[in-house]
């Protein structure tokens, strides 16, 4: 499947009179049967550090422009990959000034879709989805993914916007649980719409990775004083202290985790009281985010990126899946 995006490349390929010469875009399978391999443009929209980024990247598709509103995410995109990084309010962009691409992927914040949101009483969760329903419907682009919280499910505005676009066949999967590659109990739902109907692969149960094997062998936590009092019972809440002697995972990365480390901890033998917070390195592991990974800002601003990410492997599964859905 060939969008317009492509057409012009297209073009110049069959002009070239020796296929050697095409670097990149040709690979050749087989030595006597070349095999053109269209790169499959990408834009992602609230793009945050870029975590969904690394997995579709993994995934086999081109990344070409990244849209998100803070510059420390920014700063962590441009550190960490080549494409394009704009920085701006999706709500203020024109969908004409922006490269055309066969893939849309929208991972808007949710916090007014989970639990949490209801407790402040902002589950509203009627505003930025629209901007990336405008884009959808104005670009028309072959394929638009959106990964968000099962809770948004509760939202008919939002699910109809996101699931009845005209002349798409979209492919709701939920929940899509981390679980099955990372020790992190993460449950998401993801909404795929394509120009053709397509068997979509459901994501497969693989030996996740293991609490016991994302552990740094020294670390080095920083360790407010709450840390303490809430493990000697002076809050409410006690803390969840995850065993990977027991074979715990550790529950789902958030992005306050930054404003108080003592909410989830790791048990650990060699630290007073027997557990400890979470380094960031850790944490990142958790989410799948490879150790090359550099995050700008300070400790708490990459926690907040790693709770506010998409776990990797999730990407990557929806890059495969559309990589195959190209061939
Ligand atoms: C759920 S996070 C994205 C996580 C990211 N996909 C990842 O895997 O690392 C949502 C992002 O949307 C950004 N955002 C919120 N409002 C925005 C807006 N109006 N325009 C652009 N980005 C926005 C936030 O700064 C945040 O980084």
């Amino acid at each position: 499947m060939i969008c317009n995006a492509t057409k012009p490349l297209l073009r110049k390929i069959s002009y070239l009179p020796n296929t050697q010469c095409l670097g990149s875009i040709v690979g050749f399978l087989e030595v006597r049967k070349p095999v053109l391999m269209i790169p499959i443009l990408t834009n992602t929209y609230f793009s945050g550090a870029g975590l969904m980024d690394i997995g579709l990247q993994a995934g086999g598709l081109t990344l070409q422009q990244s849209f998100e509103i803070e510059a420390i995410c920014c700063d962590s995109l441009r550190r960490n990959f080549s494409h394009e990084v704009v920085q701006c309010d999706i709500t203020k962009k024109l969908v004409s000034s922006e490269k055309e691409c066969q893939v849309m992927v929208a991972t808007y914040p949710c916090t007014k879709y989970s639990p949490i949101g209801d407790i402040h009483r902002v589950r509203t969760g009627d505003d930025l989805f629209l901007h990336f329903f405008r884009h959808v419907a104005i670009r028309r682009p072959e394929l638009y993914v959106v990964e968000n919280v099962p809770g948004m499910k509760k939202f008919p505005v939002v699910m109809e916007a996101m699931t009845k676009l005209p002349d798409y066949y979209v492919h709701v999967a939920c929940p899509v649980k981390s679980s099955i590659w990372l020790p992190q109990k993460r449950d998401r739902l993801i909404i795929i719409g394509s120009r053709r109907n397509f068997a979509w692969r459901e994501p497969k149960s693989e030996k996740p990775v293991t609490l016991a094997e994302i552990l740094e062998p020294d670390p080095a936590p920083h360790i407010p004083d709450y840390v303490g009092r809430r493990l000697a019972g002076k809050y409410r809440d006690r803390p969840i202290i995850s065993d990977p002697q027991r074979g715990d995972i550790a529950p789902t990365c958030v992005a306050h985790y930054a404003k108080d480390l003592s909410t989830r901890l790791v048990a650990d033998r060699r630290f007073p009281r027997g557990a400890r917070p979470y380094t960031v390195r850790e944490y990142a592991r958790l989410q799948g985010v490879p150790d090359s990974f550099e995050f700008s800002g300070s400790s708490n601003d990459a926690y907040r990126m790693i709770g506010n990410g998409v776990s990797v492997p999730v990407g990557k599964w929806i890059g495969a899946e559309i990589t195959r859905y190209f061939r």
